[in-house]
């Protein structure tokens, strides 16, 4: 069971996650959180569920995470300034968070992978998943879904990579409360340095991305294509250097050759 307490004494936020909800079962904390119906609005709003039926993955996936043992959580940004940048750069800013939190806690080192993918020594411990809504072709909610394998041991399924999960890596059980707290407290941190300057979001994350300069696969669902990661452009695309020069990737999954 989570404990308010230990979390709520380690949060040292301003506004992301002053307004906590926690749900025993719920089909998705985005799903929730994108609806406008429900009463949740204030900016910086986080909805951990310790259950999801119907937890989004990216590319339209299942997002698995065994009751308990995990964090799974959504936060709710409705501040008008960010939705004017590029908002895939918060996706790589989310996922630098999250790997920075888990070195800061734990001493493992973590990478990201692109594009919203955190692993400990080549297998995935965490995703990102950003939804937001439009009216017309203004962005009027914006929900950064995380999900973080702590103390799960064992995963079932077909992954396109590897799943491990925090325990696994460092042979320890781990305390959530603390490592909520740690991530919402960069989170804000992030958010402020991708207000005031979002390149230094993709130079953080490029530091922390050891595939660039490798040689790839990135399979989209229809066709694989491999090449040499070059690197990331201005907006996050994956630049795929091949025979026939840079290709721009949007999305797919990549794979060391
Ligand atoms: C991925 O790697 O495919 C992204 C996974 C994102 C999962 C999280 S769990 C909390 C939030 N609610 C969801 O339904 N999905 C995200």
């Amino acid at each position: 069971m989570f404990n308010l307490e230990d979390f709520d004494i380690k949060l040292d936020t301003d506004y992301i996650g002053r307004r906590f909800v926690y749900g025993a079962e719920v089909d998705s904390t985005n799903a929730v959180l994108m609806n406008p119906e429900y009463e949740f609005n204030e900016n910086g709003t986080v909805l951990l569920a310790e259950k999801q039926l119907k937890g989004r993955g990216r590319l339209g996936r299942i997002w698995y995470s065994s009751k308990d043992f995990n964090l799974t959580f959504s936060i709710l940004l409705n501040d008008k300034s960010l939705f004017s940048k590029n908002l895939t750069l918060l996706v790589f800013g989310a996922a630098n968070v999250v790997a920075a939190s888990i070195e800061n806690l734990f001493q493992l080192r973590s990478e990201v992978k692109w594009p919203n993918d955190i692993l400990i020594n080549g297998k995935k411990v965490a995703g990102i998943l950003l939804e937001s809504a439009s009216h017309g072709k203004k962005i009027n909610r914006l929900v950064v879904g995380i999900g973080i394998n702590v103390n799960q041991q064992t995963f079932h399924g077909d992954f396109p990579i590897e799943a491990t999960s925090i325990k696994n890596e460092l042979n320890q059980n781990v305390e959530r409360e603390s490592l909520l707290a740690e991530v919402l407290n960069i989170f804000e941190e992030m958010l402020n340095k991708y207000k005031a300057d979002p390149a230094q979001i993709l130079k953080d994350w490029r530091m922390r991305c050891r595939m660039i300069g490798e040689r790839i696969d990135i399979n989209d669902g229809v066709k694989s294509r491999y090449g040499i990661f070059d690197d990331v452009d201005e907006n996050g695309a994956l630049l795929l250097r091949t025979e026939k020069g840079i290709e721009k990737i949007i999305f797919g999954d990549v794979s060391r050759r």
